[in-house]
């Protein structure tokens, strides 16, 4: 159907509703689905809810728009959020990930392109603007060394700046959701992905690696203990195993475990993040740069206009729900302003 221009999109979870209508089923399906009963996709967008904030007040927060910009492995960008990788951009727009290029351009944030592209990665690096920097997603075949270089190589060659190496993913996720209309993998295949294997992927190449789905404090302490340079806490939009927490309740944990953490690598998260609030929460914690998924594939239906739209939205929100929170200067954000001994943990 037609789409209302997209300067009257509102918010961030709008695009959803507009891609319903407009998208094929089984292609919005793909999109939407988490793994079984959905326990984790609804829990992803709750936890937010349910994190409340202490909003200070009289605070002099004028300049709140100036401590956005954020450097996210030593790369400039204009806000501590970037697009998470998600595959097959196509199903929205034929011109699948190049609308979430240039969308990233324009708005100057970081994207992350999937392993799984519906372009190809020669595509997707000659439609960067000039100076863009892009990392890319690996899905690797620990089998197959040969394989794994091979990408490596062309990752390298195409000028990527990060390789952000999927570890969540040791089994197929089960998406009945997803299943039903045809878009689910069901081969039972099993891949795990070892810190022996990461160590030796990182001796392979200079570029950083960074392991993207840590859900536990555990392997948080791990990765530093490997010398990683930063980890993505992520469970994955939930499509891979239900009753896994949301990035926020990983990085909680962290916080109140081991939460040098924060000060020894950079920490990235993403899950059910929609508003500008969502993005507060995870810096108060520490994190330093926040994904944001099925947002962008949705927005993505009116390709690179819609992409920078909601890079508008969330850019907009991000300011001024920091500012109502009495945040005067988004690097100096601390845990003190969520309510974390009233948090529901259970
Ligand atoms: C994903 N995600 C994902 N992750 C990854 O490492 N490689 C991939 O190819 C994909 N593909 C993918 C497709 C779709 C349609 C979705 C929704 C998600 C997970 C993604 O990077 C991210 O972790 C979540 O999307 C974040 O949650 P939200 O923002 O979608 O709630």
């Amino acid at each position: 159907s037609a789409l209302p221009n997209v300067s009257t999109v509102v918010g961030l979870p709008d695009f959803q509703f507009l891609a319903e209508g407009h998208m094929n089923l089984s292609s919005y399906t793909y999109y939407h689905s988490g793994a079984a009963g959905e326990w984790s996709y609804r829990n992803n967008l709750e936890t937010f809810q349910r994190a409340r904030l202490r909003p200070r007040v009289m605070k002099m927060v004028d300049d709140i728009e100036s401590s956005l910009p954020t450097q996210i492995l030593g790369y400039n960008f204009s806000l501590p959020l970037f697009i998470s990788p998600c595959a097959r951009a196509g199903y929205a727009n034929e011109t699948g990930e190049l609308g979430l290029v240039r969308g990233a351009a324009a708005g100057n944030v970081l994207y992350m392109v999937t392993d799984f592209s519906s372009r190809t990665k020669e595509e997707i690096s000659a439609a960067k603007a000039e100076g863009q920097i892009l990392f890319q997603q690996l899905y690797i075949d620990p089998h197959n060394d040969t394989a794994t270089l091979e990408q490596i190589r062309e990752a390298e060659t195409l000028g990527f700046k990060a390789l952000i190496l999927t570890v969540d993913s040791a089994a197929d996720g089960n998406r009945h959701r997803a299943l039903r209309f045809g878009v689910g993998s069901a081969d039972s295949s099993y891949s795990s992905i070892t810190w022996e294997k990461y160590n030796w992927m990182r001796e392979q190449t200079s570029l950083p690696i960074v392991p993207k789905g840590i859900q536990t404090v555990e392997d948080a302490v791990i990765a530093v203990r490997n010398g990683a340079p930063a980890i993505f806490l992520s469970n994955h939009g939930a499509r891979q195993l239900d009753g896994s927490p949301n990035g926020f309740e990983v990085a909680l944990e962290i916080h109140e475990q081991a939460p040098w953490v924060f000060d020894s690598l950079e920490v990235y998260a993403d899950g059910g993040v929609r508003y500008g609030a969502d993005v507060v929460k995870l810096l108060a914690l520490g994190v330093k740069a926040v994904g944001v998924g099925r947002p962008f594939m949705f927005s993505n239906i009116y390709g690179e206009a819609g992409v920078e739209r909601a890079i508008e939205i969330i850019r907009r929100e991000i300011a001024i729900d920091a500012a109502n929170a009495g945040i005067a200067d988004l690097k100096q954000i601390n845990s003190s302003v969520l309510a974390l001994n009233r948090y529901p943990f259970w």
